[in-house]
């Protein structure tokens, strides 16, 4: 087991906006893939500031570049242009081996497709990544499904779970290592209506009591209610940035 230091999300959050450093900084970010006729701009001299606990919804159609961005700012990719800094950190300026920490310790992923491993039960899923960030992994995946809803069906494999009931396991591997920034990646893609709220709720709690900052993209607008604010992308740039006044619970949508 390597040597990491363990990051309270809490104590993260308070130390960046102690610092007064956004919990998210990205300043003229570019990315291109490509070159020549095969050349795509996914995203254009992007800026964007999120403060920590902050709970920002990013709107955008298919294409807009959406995961583009979360996979920029979780440390996946490399920017073709411009600076990102996570809780005041400069994640271009780490090498190889501070970029490996980063991405396991500092930010947790949650995706449209729960990417659960079929062979390992709930709490093995969770367990693994567990083991990677500290000690008492056992205890701390029991409690990070306990705090997200499934703890009584963490023996049950993914097969033998609801659609719901896996993406918040899934959930539950992303915030084991209690990361402070959380990307979800249309996380609700793959859910019906009544899940998809549950599953918007233990989000939503996250980043208010569990001072995660959440980053949750999606191209379904009914979403954005329940954010502090929401950021609108359109082909690779944003279009417009709101707060929103008063957010609605997660319950109370409807799509
Ligand atoms: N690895 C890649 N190689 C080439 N083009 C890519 C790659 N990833 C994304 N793109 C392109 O970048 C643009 C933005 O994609 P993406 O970030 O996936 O959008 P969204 O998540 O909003 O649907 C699209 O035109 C897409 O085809
Ligand atoms: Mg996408």
């Amino acid at each position: 087991m390597s040597r990491r230091t363990h990051v309270d999300p809490l104590l993260a959050a308070e130390a960046a906006a102690a610092s007064g450093a956004p919990a998210l900084r990205m300043t003229g970010v570019g990315k291109t893939y490509g070159s020549g006729a095969g050349r795509v701009v996914a995203l254009r001299e992007l800026d964007l500031e999120v403060r920590p606990g902050e709970f920002v919804v990013l709107l955008g159609p298919s294409g807009s570049g959406k995961t583009t961005l979360l996979n920029l700012v979780g440390g996946i990719e490399e920017p073709s242009a411009g600076v990102i800094e996570v809780a005041g950190v400069d994640i271009g300026a780490l090498n190889n081996k501070q970029r490996t920490a980063f991405r396991r310790d500092r930010v947790g992923f949650v995706f449209q497709f729960f990417n659960l491993v079929p062979t390992l039960t709930a709490q093995e899923n969770v367990e693994v990544l567990a083991e990677l960030t500290g000690p008492n992994a056992a205890a701390r995946s029991r409690g990070a499904l306990d705090l997200v809803g499934v703890g009584d069906v963490a023996d049950r494999f993914p097969g033998q779970l609801s659609g719901g009931q896996q993406q918040r396991v899934a959930i539950a591997r992303a915030i084991v290592k209690e990361p402070p920034l959380l990307l979800c990646d249309e996380p609700t893609g793959s859910l019906d209506l009544n899940t998809g709220r549950q599953v918007l709720a233990v989000l939503r709690e996250l980043a208010r009591e569990g001072h995660h900052t959440v980053l949750l993209v999606t191209h379904n607008s009914e979403i954005a209610r329940m954010a502090d604010r929401v950021v609108w992308l359109r082909s690779g740039a944003i279009s417009r940035s709101e707060t929103v006044a008063h957010p609605v619970e997660a319950s109370e949508l409807q799509w």
